[in-house]
């Protein structure tokens, strides 16, 4: 069936059909939704759990906290939504224009670093276990601006001090880094799954941070998203995700799950499902600019009615028994076989030959394979 329950874990972060639609060339074209009237539409829908900014809920100055907080948790308590996640809002005050953790301002990153702390008291509260950064704004428009190596060592300090903060405290919380490209800043730091998993490596506590990969902001770079999270998932590294649509490269779409490039949704929901990956299926979208209330739910339900249907045509590729004489003739899982056999080294390698010519005119047969998903993708078979 295509109609979700909370056993399918699907998540949205409040701020996707909380957004009111503006944009950078136009007003609002929508009334903003609270936090609460969100968790309530979205149990209706049949969703499992959310994901907010500190932001969502209440306001910058936190003048308004308690009572919106209390508002938020009745709501929760109300529907069994569950917080599966939680994040900072380190972008839209102008405060923040050069970045949070990474900005020249000294100033304003001990002042970023106390307002993540204190909504990961509040992620701790709501019992999530995820707490993902996006760092949309450390980054740059040109090129003296910026000292790279110096925002690294200030963006590692950031992920060292949070690390001790969240042990010290005792939170059972990781935190999950989503790398972009471009958007909000010219050009962001960490842009990609690769260059945010190789910055892990260098933190204090390596073993806390993860990603948050999201569809878009990988296909903006030109990037294969299910290499990518695949990827992440080798290196136990995809903690969370952001799923949602893009064609291609250009600006950030974020349209809802399995519009934009099919083709990409389809093997990403595959690489989620026969990979291993155990957390929220989580959507991070906006529903057009164009649509009234009623188009911003049809929106956040056709994410969960399209991941359930591309999960069953995953599946059934799967299981297709002409897929499993394709994969064999595609010598795929002999691709799991290692090199070296038993008990040999390089030396046993070192005067290998083989008939070149021969296995050069060999053909792969992945046009065989290839088409099969295709004919399921487009509902044939
Ligand atoms: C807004 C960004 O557009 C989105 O991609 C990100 O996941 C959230 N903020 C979390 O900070
Ligand atoms: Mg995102
Ligand atoms: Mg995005």
């Amino acid at each position: 069936s295509h109609t979700p329950t909370p056993e399918d874990k699907f998540s949205f972060g409040i701020w996707t059909v909380g957004w009111d639609a503006r944009d950078v060339f136009g007003d609002a074209t929508r009334a903003p939704i609270p936090a609460e009237r969100a968790v309530h539409k979205l149990a209706e829908l049949g969703a499992y759990g959310v994901n907010f900014h500190d932001n969502d809920v209440f306001a910058f100055d936190e003048s308004d906290r308690d009572e919106r907080v209390s508002a938020f948790r009745k709501a929760l308590e109300a529907t069994g939504l569950v917080v599966t996640t939680a994040t900072t809002n380190l972008f839209s005050h102008p405060v923040f224009k050069d970045g949070g953790f990474t900005s020249n301002d000294r100033d304003v990153r001990r002042f970023a670093l106390a307002k993540v702390m204190r909504n990961l008291d509040l992620a701790a509260e709501l019992s999530a276990k995820v707490y993902v950064c996006w760092g949309g704004r450390e980054g740059a428009e040109s090129g003296a601006a910026k000292d790279v190596r110096a925002a690294l060592d200030r963006y590692k300090e950031a992920f060292d001090i949070l690390g001790s903060y969240v042990l010290d405290q005792g939170y059972d919380l990781r935190f999950a880094i989503e790398p972009k490209p471009n958007e909000p800043r010219g050009d962001i730091l960490l842009p990609t799954i690769g260059h945010a998993l190789a910055f892990i490596e260098e933190l204090e506590h390596p073993e806390l941070v993860g990603l948050n990969p999201e569809v878009g902001h990988e296909e903006m770079a030109g990037l294969n998203f299910a290499h990518g999270i695949s990827q992440a998932l080798w290196h136990d590294k995809l903690f969370h995700i952001d799923l949602n649509g893009q064609h291609g490269p250009r600006y950030d779409q974020d349209l809802r799950f399995g519009a934009g490039n099919v083709r990409g949704a389809f093997w990403t929901v595959d690489a989620l499902e026969t990979g291993g990956y155990d957390g929220p299926v989580h959507f991070d979208f906006k529903p057009p600019r164009t649509e009234d209330d009623e188009g911003v739910w049809e929106s956040a339900k056709a994410c969960m009615t399209n991941y359930l249907i591309l999960r069953e045509k995953v599946r059934a590729f799967r299981a297709d028994p002409e897929v499993s004489t394709a994969l064999e003739t595609a010598r795929v899982p002999e691709l799991a076989v290692p090199t070296l056999a038993p008990g040999e080294d390089w030396r046993t390698l070192r005067y290998v030959t083989i008939d070149a010519d021969a296995l050069g005119t060999r053909g792969m047969a992945f046009e065989r394979l290839d088409q099969l998903a295709l004919e399921h993708l487009y509902g044939v078979r």
